[in-house]
């Protein structure tokens, strides 16, 4: 988490600067920070220069001026899109995150026009419906800092007709207005097309004068329509939209003067300060730059859980709950910075006991309004014969039952690997966690790659049987290795970070910190009753 203004928002700058955890753990770190580097620089030099030229501040530099100084800025998909396109998109494009302005919690959304004019890729578009999901289970106001050209035109079959697409962005905005959720737009560049729909469905708009201008179709297309020749200013600058159309609502001299002008605007809703934690926070029994140190190597091993927990948790205190039953999954009630949360944490593989116990858990989560937090390590749920006929797939769907319809606010973290059905037991993307992070050593996919490579290699030889033909052990290493690449690629945080499946990677030592905000950001937001579906039992 970086705080401002001595910091970019890049999540995790102060530790990358000053302690470099040696061995095995740099070796999954130097990836990560590879992206990052990438994410962080924007747009190329050129088109920085240009941008600069035009007397714009960067996305960053906006939202850096946009909050309260010295607070922090926890951002959410800054390495979405690395390595997806044929050209870098870095960050997708858009800057979002959740940060203070006037000492309330909103969501910022920026798009970055150094990077294709702006343009929304379906990353982008995946990205923003995120943060505005986000800022609506957590009760934010959402505002948006737009600089940006649209769609990009030559992929809009993949975001703009589908229900997850373009109009969604639209539709969430007046639908978090209507629930009361402050939506206020400054328009600091271009806006055209649908993208002109973000300002004119805001509750207030700010416009900067010279640089801003908000149309349906750009002069090109006009001229093209109508035969009128008409330049951008004239057609849809700032002039217009305060004095004749009155789509915006406040006009700015410049980027600065446009931040302040959200800022007032914020400080004049209504006044949501964050509760303060209800325990006295306490700092962890040993220090959490040390987890660094206890990560293994070899990212299929597993991790010391308890070890881990002394350097998360408040003064290293779990209250478990059935310490002695169901050992694989550790629960209990702890807290971090002073908030309270029920802890759901892999200690092997989940068994029909350890399941049990952990939808039992889960229960009483709910029913005492506490936070859960999922910590994965997990190759998935037991298999065999004897645990078939004990009624596994029956236990295990009574913990996926629990998580799915807990209605207390869940937050999931990877801290190694989460693979198949223990994914899903564990709160994985599709059950809903307000946030969820990956660390940099962990891995996610329906299997492990070994795993993988061995079932398809016993199917390729189950059918080269039948046809009468031989299955080699060449045959069968020429077959593995492209799958084991594969899955170690698919499986890696940056991949996983670029495709939104989770919302950051973040490093050991930082936990706390992206914790502790995530916990006050949920504290703070409105609360839900839990409705249980029917558990088999
Ligand atoms: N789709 C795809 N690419 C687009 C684009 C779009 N809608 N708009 C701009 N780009 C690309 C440009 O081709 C250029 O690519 P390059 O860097 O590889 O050359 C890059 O984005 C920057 O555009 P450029 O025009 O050089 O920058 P600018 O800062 O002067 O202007 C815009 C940016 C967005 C204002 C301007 O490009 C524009 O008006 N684009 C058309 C917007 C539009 O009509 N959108 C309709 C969406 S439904």
């Amino acid at each position: 988490m970086a705080t401002h203004p001595s910091h970019a928002p890049d999540g995790t700058a102060p530790t990358e600067a000053t302690d470099t955890p040696p061995g095995g753990y740099e070796r999954h770190r130097a990836p990560v920070r590879a992206a990052r580097a990438v994410a962080l620089a924007g747009g190329s030099e050129k088109a920085l220069a240009r941008h600069r030229a035009r007397g714009k501040l960067t996305a960053r530099e906006r939202i850096s001026h946009l909050l309260d100084p010295g607070t922090p800025f926890l951002e959410v998909g800054q390495l979405a899109a690395h390595d997806i396109y044929e050209e870098p998109v870095p960050s997708a494009g858009i800057v979002t995150g959740i940060g203070m302005v006037e000492r309330r919690l909103v969501m910022v959304v920026a798009n970055d026009a150094t990077v294709k004019g702006g343009t929304y890729y379906p990353l982008t578009v995946a990205k923003q419906v995120r943060a505005q999901q986000i800022a609506r289970e957590n009760g934010l106001p959402t505002l948006y800092l737009v600089d940006s050209g649209g769609a990009f035109l030559p992929m809009q079959q993949d975001l703009f007709p589908g229900e997850h697409h373009f109009g969604r962005i639209f539709r969430n905005i007046a639908e978090m207005s209507a629930l009361g959720l402050p939506q206020i737009a400054a328009v600091m560049g271009a806006c055209t097309a649908g993208g002109a729909y973000v300002p004119a469905m805001a509750d207030e708009t700010v416009i900067v004068e010279g640089n801003g201008t908000i149309y349906l179709g750009g002069p090109q297309l006009v001229r093209a329509a109508t035969g009128e020749v008409v330049d951008a200013q004239e057609l849809g600058g700032a002039a217009v939209h305060t004095g004749q159309s009155a789509v915006a609502d406040h006009l700015a001299r410049d980027d600065l003067h446009a931040l302040s002008l959200v800022r007032a605007i914020v400080a004049r809703g209504p006044a949501r300060p964050l509760p303060p934690p209800p325990l006295a926070p306490l700092a962890p029994l040993r220090a959490a730059s040390e987890i660094a140190d206890l990560i293994p190597v070899d990212s299929r091993q597993r991790m010391p859980a308890r070890a881990i927990l002394e350097r998360l948790i408040d003064a290293g205190r779990l209250d478990e709950y059935r310490a002695r039953y169901g050992t694989t999954v550790i629960c209990g009630t702890a807290a971090v910075g002073g908030y309270p949360v029920g802890l759901v944490m892999n200690d092997g593989v989940l068994f029909s006991e350890s399941a049990q116990k952990a939808a039992n858990f889960i229960e009483l989560c709910c029913q005492r309004e506490i936070p859960l937090l999922f910590l994965h390590d997990i190759s998935g749920f037991m298999v065999g014969r004897d645990y078939e006929a004990g009624g596994i797939a029956r236990h295990g769907a009574k913990m996926v039952n629990a998580v799915a319809t807990a209605r207390v606010p869940k937050f999931s973290l990877l801290i190694g690997g989460s693979y198949g059905a223990g994914n899903y037991a564990m709160c994985g993307r599709a059950f809903g966690p307000r946030l969820m992070a990956m660390w940099p050593n962990a891995r996610t996919s329906v299997m492990g790659g070994a795993q993988a490579a061995t079932v398809l290699g016993l199917v390729r030889e189950e059918q080269m049987r039948k046809a009468g033909q031989d299955f080699t052990d060449a045959d069968r290493r020429a077959m593995e290795a492209p799958v084991l690449a594969a899955y170690e690629r698919e499986s890696h945080p940056v991949n996983a970070a670029a495709r939104l499946w989770v919302d950051a990677v973040v490093d050991p030592a930082d936990t706390r910190d992206w914790l502790t905000l995530s916990l006050a950001m949920a504290a703070g937001s409105p609360k839900e009753e839990t409705r249980f579906g029917v558990f088999r039992m």
